[in-house]
């Protein structure tokens, strides 16, 4: 059972994560795979109201469990978007600060073809100068340098940050790593 000061424990290290991604006040960012939204929130909370979160994914359930979420923590600035399951976001290109792709690359939803076409959508959507955020929860560090170094840095992208310490995954708080590449321009 989740009490208050356990999931405001939880929404304060995913915000510490996100601060660490170099995503700020007054941004737009897409949070791709979100789920019920422990990053969803703390970024929600960290964007502000001049802000925006598109949370997107394809599990209606977890969208549901997301908007009540929302609702009881008073937050206006989130937009949950429901995915097809297809790469393809219903975004145009460069149209937000940053984009979250946190423990949705796995073996378990992609094959590495739909994997590099899933990073390439996403990277489309990113601002120059913007950043995408990857937690490569369940990755393979072969899978995360074929799949995730090498093809941002084709398109256009530098490693900004790499954070090592708490993060959020399945709704505990456990040690994990964040890597973060920056658009140029
Ligand atoms: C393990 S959960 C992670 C949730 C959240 N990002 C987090 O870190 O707490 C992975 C999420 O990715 C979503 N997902 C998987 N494939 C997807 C796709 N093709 N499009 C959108 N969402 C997808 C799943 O439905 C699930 O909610």
């Amino acid at each position: 059972m989740e009490t208050v000061s356990d999931l405001e424990r939880l929404f304060a290290t995913a915000e510490d994560v996100l601060a660490a991604a170099g995503l700020r006040a007054g941004q737009r960012c897409l949070d791709f795979g979100c789920g019920h939204g422990n990053y969803t929130i703390p970024l929600a909370r960290l964007v502000g109201p001049a802000g925006e979160v598109l949370a997107l994914d394809r599990d209606t359930e977890a969208l549901g469990r997301l908007a009540e979420r929302v609702r009881r923590v008073g937050l206006e600035n989130v937009r949950t978007l429901f995915a097809s399951g297809e790469p393809a976001l219903p975004l145009a290109d460069g149209s937000v600060d940053g984009v979250l792709l946190y423990d949705m690359l796995h073996d378990h939803y992609f094959s590495p073809e739909q994997r590099a076409a899933l990073v390439a959508e996403a990277a489309r959507v990113v601002r120059p100068g913007g950043r995408l955020s990857v937690f490569p929860r369940h990755m393979t560090d072969r899978q995360i340098a074929r799949d995730v170094i090498a093809p941002t840095r084709r398109l256009g992208f530098e490693q900004a940050d790499e954070y090592h310490g708490p993060v959020v995954h399945d709704d505990g708080i456990t040690e994990g790593r964040i890597l973060t590449f920056r658009r140029d321009g």
